[in-house]
């Protein structure tokens, strides 16, 4: 699926990642700066956090307890936040645009 990611200042890339990757392996392997995934996509660092639009919300498979709980303790989430190593890529996704935080610290 084509996913896009927009930095904090609205310079944006589009990859391609395969199905059954999560959003951030696919991230981490075509380099998009702004995805640090310290652990290793465990749903225990939640510095893979990216902002979900509102018309894609309900469209991602829904959070279990514990990404709830990791974005609990992540400094910029908001409502709109997922983390991206709990999200698995399908056809589904195409064409999905995600927003990153200004920082994942
Ligand atoms: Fe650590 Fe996603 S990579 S919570």
């Amino acid at each position: 699926a084509k996913i896009t990611f927009q930095d904090n200042n609205g310079k944006e890339q589009t990859i391609e990642i395969s199905n059954g990757l999560s959003i951030m392996e696919g991230a981490v392997r075509a380099m998009v700066p702004g995805i640090d995934a310290d652990c290793g996509g465990a749903c225990s660092c939640a510095t893979c956090m990216v902002y979900v639009p509102d018309d894609w919300r309900d469209r991602l498979p829904a959070k279990d307890a514990n990404e709830e709980a990791m974005l609990q303790f992540c400094p910029h989430a908001d409502e709109r936040s997922r983390l991206s190593c709990q999200i698995n890529v399908s056809d589904d996704l195409d064409g999905l645009r995600l927003s990153l935080p200004e920082s994942q610290h």
